[in-house]
């Protein structure tokens, strides 16, 4: 077994998320399988950077854009800050997340253009398209549906069929219609601008050879490589959302060319505001390793176009490429319609986000298979590894310390504690190589031994000194299974440590015994109950209600009793309501960036009565309050003084 070495120097990356919508669960897996490994390398004792940012060009950004009225920079400085909430309530520890649309990037872009044109990469020729002409824009395949030219189906995409399979070229398909206006395109002509990939065909041979990637994505880069390799259109007309292409007029870079650009774009930012020279981090003699982890949808741009624009620019090649499988939910693809098009934002209300980051580091290994979220046995999971077995063996051995003042027993069963001191090495290298089920397994089955070791001891039979051995002993154990666990579980091992009086730096710290002292013991996590997420009726096409659907939501004022902050939550108060003759409900309401809960008491608000109750983490939401709000605030809807608790509102 090669053990990792220490003292290494990585920079790593995970795909960069779309500008145009909130973060789905999809995102979470991967920014959890990327954010494991980069702290397993920094608690292994090398340095290791995370680095993002939001791509945010083309023009799926820029339609949406449009749709909501804004221009895509105020769009996109919108997603910016909500991706960068959620990311931080799963605990994704970026160095830095940038974005695309940053003056790092249109540099490195023009750079790596300007080298692969002085190298004779870049052709031009000119090529049809489809061109609506009520929008004044060319489609590309995904704004076309018409007939499949095999199989006559209607309504069929621009580049395939998904009745008869068929794959073709958007020119064929019959009677085509611009999915943005309904309107029929006409044929256009214009004038493209291409890399040429094949000139680059023996640099990517090598890179293959070379560059750590998963088996089956080498094959397939191999296979794609041998096929005729075709030239890559790398502009798109205006109007588009993105960089010019320098020396060309109304000409922009395929967002396709920025994207993986933005990687040296958020490296660069962050280097610059540390006062680290980034040409030393991004030039081929770099002492810096750098791997990428991406979805499997995206190994075409990463394993050959973006090494092919990489040596363009003279800069270094990535070490590995990581591929993962897709997110499936209970058994089935995304689905707002069946309740898991959940999006991860709202997802970290209903359950623990650490409780996620585990369940997907218990599912993840190192192959491009998908991965299933079941709720069940998420459940499941949850409640019998991490309350059942690992901080049980916490909740059950501080019962006795306790007893002593909290003060541990000088003398421990060493060898229960070295034999679990002794799979360090084991550890580090599933770790390395992202194997976290098979490691997940292994700390549960260190976590099984240690519980079996308290009951084969029976320290509730035993005199308090005695005792205090058996539970000294397993509260050693428990702190090298946090340590284990460190990567995984970020937040609770925090805590854990606090419980402790320890803190973690590195795997060695699995040699370390525990001080004397320990603090009282809290629960750390709860049980989790089962989730149910709501599903999300189809709208009519206007969006209209009519009156008796209107007259089925029990609008009542209420009184606010009481208002107060909760637990772990940034943006909720609880709210304790006088609801007249209906009687009194607990509301958690996500107002308190705005109000103080001292304000609040006496005040009346407007009650959705006959809401479902809502199970979050904190407890029963028993309705909904109103409030209108915008990016700048919220502000409670509230009766004119007078209206009494328990009224109905119409
Ligand atoms: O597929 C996607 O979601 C792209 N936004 C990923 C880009 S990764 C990198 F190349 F920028
Ligand atoms: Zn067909």
């Amino acid at each position: 077994m090669d053990i990792p070495t220490k003292d290494r120097k990585i920079l790593v990356t995970q795909a960069l998320p779309y500008a145009n919508a909130p973060l789905h669960l999809g995102h979470i897996l991967e920014a959890v399988q990327t954010d494991i490994w980069t702290r397993y390398q920094n608690l292994n004792d090398n340095e290791c950077h995370f680095f993002c940012a939001d791509d945010t060009h083309g023009t799926p950004v820029m339609l949406r854009a449009k749709e909501l009225g804004v221009t895509p920079e105020n769009l996109i400085a919108d997603v910016y800050q909500k991706h960068l909430d959620t990311y931080k309530k799963y605990n994704i520890n970026f160095a830095n997340f940038h974005s695309t649309h940053s003056n790092e990037n249109k540099d490195f872009s023009e750079f790596i253009y300007n080298k692969a044109k002085s190298k004779g990469l870049i052709s031009k020729s000119i090529i049809k398209q489809l061109y609506d002409e009520e929008e004044s824009m060319f489609l590309s395949d995904r704004f076309v549906k018409g007939a499949c030219p095999k199989c006559n189906s209607e309504d069929q995409y621009g580049d395939n069929c998904s009745k008869c399979g068929a794959t073709y070229d958007v020119l064929e398909i019959k009677n085509p219609i611009s999915t943005i206006t309904n309107s029929k395109p006409i044929t256009k002509e214009s004038e493209h601008i291409f890399f040429d990939l094949a000139k680059q065909e023996k640099l990517l041979s090598n890179f293959l050879n070379d560059a750590n990637l998963q088996k089956p994505v080498k094959n397939k880069l191999k296979e794609w490589l041998n096929d005729d390799l075709k030239k890559w259109d790398i502009s798109r007309d205006k109007p588009y959302f993105g960089f010019e292409i320098p020396g060309e007029k109304d000409k922009y870079f395929y967002v396709w060319v920025d994207a993986p650009i933005g990687y040296l774009a958020s490296i660069k930012n962050w280097a610059d505001s540390n006062k680290i020279d980034s040409d030393k981090l991004l030039s081929k003699d770099s002492s810096f390793e750098m791997y990428h982890f991406i979805g499997k949808d995206i190994s075409y741009f990463h394993g050959l176009f973006w090494p092919a624009l990489l040596d363009a620019g003279d800069f270094k090649l990535p070490n590995g490429i990581f591929v993962h499988g897709f997110l499936t939910i209970n058994g089935e693809k995304m689905s707002k319609s069946k309740g898991t098009g959940i999006m991860a934002n709202e997802f970290a209300d209903i359950c623990d986000p650490e409780t996620l980051r585990y369940y997907f580091a218990a599912k993840l290994n190192d192959k491009v298979e998908d991965i299933d979220l079941n709720f069940e046995d998420y459940v499941q999971r949850i409640n019998s590894d991490l309350v059942g077995k690992y901080l049980n063996i916490a909740s059950r051995s501080a019962t006795f310390i306790s007893k002593n003042e909290n003060k541990l027993s000088m003398n421990i069963d060493d060898k229960v504690v070295n034999n679990l001191a002794n799979q360090k090495n084991k550890l580090i290298n599933l770790y390395e190589t992202r194997n976290y089920s098979k490691l997940v397994r292994l700390i549960m089955e260190m976590a099984d031994e240690v519980n079996k070791y308290i009951n084969d001891n029976t320290p509730w039979k035993k005199e308090l000194h005695e005792a205090n051995v058996v539970a000294t002993t397993a509260l050693n154990s428990f702190f090298i299974l946090t340590i284990y666990l460190k990567p995984i579980l970020p937040k609770l091992t925090d805590k854990v440590c606090k419980f402790l009086n320890q803190d973690i730096n590195s795997f060695d710290d699995v040699d370390k015994k525990l001080k004397n002292d320990i603090n009282a013991y809290k629960p750390l996590l709860n049980r989790l109950e089962p989730i149910i997420i709501p599903e999300e009726k189809p709208m009519n096409e206007s969006n209209n209600i009519n009156i008796d659907q209107f007259a089925m939501v029990d609008l009542r004022v209420a009184k606010v009793l009481d208002a107060s902050e909760v637990d772990g939550a940034d943006k909720l108060l609880k709210l304790d309501l006088d609801v007249g003759d209906i009687g009194k409900k607990s509301v958690f309401a996500g107002i308190k960036s705005a109000y103080k809960p001292e304000n609040l008491k006496g005040k009346l608000v407007i009650l959705v009565n006959n809401l479902e109750p809502r199970k979050m983490k904190f407890g029963l939401s028993e309705g909904m309050v109103l409030a209108s709000s915008n990016d700048d605030g919220v502000y409670l809807i509230s009766p004119d003084e007078g209206a009494l608790p328990g009224m109905k509102v119409k």
